[in-house]
């Protein structure tokens, strides 16, 4: 699931082992993670965003048929309770921060204006919150003095490339699962 570049996407399509992707959804027409979708030899859905979070969800839902997980690589819609539903345990967000730090847009300015000197990336279940739900894993990035956001958000890209297949392919394998809360 795209709405951008897609360069998480990208690392996804080279790091593909062990997981298969079947279909790209993209609520935006023209973005360049679609290129990278058909470059790759991979179908292309457009599902517009026409302000109806259940019929979206609804037509998500459809576009995603036969796909046992979304992925979401720079998605930027919240997807309703019914992909959460129907996809228990088995989708996944990637987030430019340490969540809970940090969360919704804007992520990589709010790092830099709060003066941290650790940031990074976080992987986790979706749930019907923005950047919220069980974290599966992260990656710290360390804020260099002299960064600035384009600086700094290069450096959490790279880790995002790194770890966002890897989790992929843990839920993919049953390496990593979605417990009950205990
Ligand atoms: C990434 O930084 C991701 O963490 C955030 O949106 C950005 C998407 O970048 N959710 P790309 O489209 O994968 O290049």
């Amino acid at each position: 699931m795209v709405s951008g570049s897609g360069s998480n996407l990208q690392a996804l399509i080279d790091g593909a082992d062990g997981y298969t992707i079947g279909v790209v959804i993209s609520d935006r027409p023209g973005v360049a993670a679609l290129g990278r979708a058909e470059t790759a030899g991979i179908p292309t859905r457009i599902v517009p965003w026409t302000g109806d979070r259940v019929d979206f969800t609804q037509r998500v839902c459809q576009a995603a048929q036969g796909m046992e997980a979304l992925i979401l690589a720079g998605f930027m819609r919240v997807l309703g309770p019914e992909a959460i539903d129907r996809f228990p345990g088995r989708i996944l967000n990637i987030h430019p921060s340490l969540l809970p730090a940090f969360p919704g847009v804007g992520a990589v300015e709010q790092a830099l204006a709060h003066g941290v000197k650790m940031t990074g990336v976080s992987v986790h279940f979706v749930d019907e919150l923005v950047d919220h739900g069980p974290i599966v894993a992260q990656a710290p990035v360390p804020v260099e003095p002299g960064d600035t956001v384009a600086s700094l958000h290069a450096r959490i890209q790279a880790a995002e490339h790194r770890l966002y297949p890897q989790v992929v392919r843990a839920l993919a394998t049953g390496l990593v699962r979605l417990c009950p809360a205990p």
